[in-house]
């Protein structure tokens, strides 16, 4: 038996322990790995796959990004191709990798990646490769399972950095606007803001009125506490707008969402006259080593994958519903994007402590 691995879309924390323990179970069963590399640029004839054995795997369980590497502009169905004239379209180059797959004796291919992977993992199904789905996204927005891996990790990035902010913002009698990861989805946002004790927390699924957020810097500054630290998700908008964009993406690629943090500290400073920063944290969330907690989700994940894959569970994909991992078919996950829950205890607990959403 010979399975292949793929790592596509924004890495996470984690993706390296789901390969590993991947490898680790697929060898013990006497089978054979390769690793396809950039996403799915290894069966485009644009780079080799390579071979995954155990001395590929040793001592990477907790290093973050991918040995494989990865790129969200690599959709095989959609494949940018750049034209003489410098532009790009898009092409369907899903029969090449299907039969560079075959050519190669891949029998089955484990995807590792979030909403824009699972959905290129769905439709190779549909075409007839043997596919497992491992959901990774630091968003948590993957439907079905509990939680993705890399999403932990996230969270303790951007609890440390509310910390700092914290203590300058108190120094300094000001207002710091923190903006995070998440698309279309609050979880760091709510997660971490609640945690690291925010004052006002931004989601997009509670659209915002800037007035109401004053309101309550104006009311910790009557009540002595003259500084506050807003967290807000990246794709945040307030009510009746829309989300932030940032510029251009390349071929391919999604929009590019951010930069709200600075459009509404600027918003603070003119309404309340209280000094105003702002943040974006970016990309450190998707970087460094795996918490605990997601080192051993993601092994889970890749222990899960290789038994499902024994069991052919084609179009399967590995969930969390605790205590278990399960498999659920990956077009079920796909039927909605997972969104804070507007009633969950989460938000209630924020709402009970007097976190404001903005609303
Ligand atoms: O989906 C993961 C994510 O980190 C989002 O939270 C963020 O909007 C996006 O990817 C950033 O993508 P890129 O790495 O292309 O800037």
């Amino acid at each position: 038996m010979r399975i292949a691995l793929s790592t596509g879309g924004g890495d996470a924390p984690g993706l390296n322990a789901v390969i590993r323990a991947a490898v680790l179970s697929a060898i013990n069963r006497g089978w054979d790995v390769l690793g396809i590399t950039r996403g799915y640029a290894g069966l485009m004839g644009e780079e080799p796959c390579i071979p995954l054995d155990r001395k590929a795997v040793r001592g990477i369980a907790h290093l973050g990004g991918t040995i494989l590497r990865t790129t969200n502009r690599g959709n095989p169905f959609n494949y940018p191709e750049k034209q003489p004239d410098g532009s790009f379209v898009e092409k369907d180059r899903s029969d090449e990798l299907m039969e560079n797959a075959r050519s190669l004796g891949i029998e089955a291919i484990i995807s590792i990646g979030g909403d824009g992977s699972l959905a290129i993992a769905q439709k190779l199904h549909e075409k007839g490769m043997k596919m497992i789905g491992v959901p990774k996204t630091i968003d948590n927005d993957v439907s079905g399972t509990i939680t993705t891996f890399g999403f932990d990790t996230a969270v303790d990035t951007a609890i440390e950095a509310i910390d700092k902010l914290h203590t300058t913002a108190e120094s300094h009698d000001r207002v710091i606007v923190m903006e995070v990861m998440g698309r279309q989805a609050g979880f760091i946002a709510l997660h971490s803001g609640l945690a690291a004790t925010a004052d006002v927390i931004l989601i997009p699924e509670i659209p915002y009125d800037i007035n109401s957020v004053c309101e309550r810097i104006r009311a910790r500054d009557k009540a002595g506490r003259h500084f506050s630290i807003v967290v807000v998700a990246e794709g945040a908008f307030p009510k009746g707008g829309e989300e932030s964009t940032m510029g251009e993406s390349l071929p391919g690629q999604a929009r590019r969402v951010g930069g709200v943090a600075e459009k509404i500290a600027k918003q603070i400073q003119e309404m309340t006259g209280k000094e105003s920063r702002s943040l974006i944290l970016g990309h450190l969330q998707r970087g460094g080593q795996p918490t605990g907690y997601d080192r051993l989700l993601a092994t889970r994940f890749g222990a899960a994958a290789v038994r499902a894959v024994a069991d052919k569970k084609w179009g399967q994909m590995v969930a969390l519903q605790s205590p278990h991992i399960v498999t659920i078919p990956i077009a079920e996950a796909l039927r909605e994007t997972k969104r804070v829950e507007l009633n969950h205890d989460v938000v209630l607990t924020a709402r009970a402590i007097g976190i404001g959403f903005g609303d």
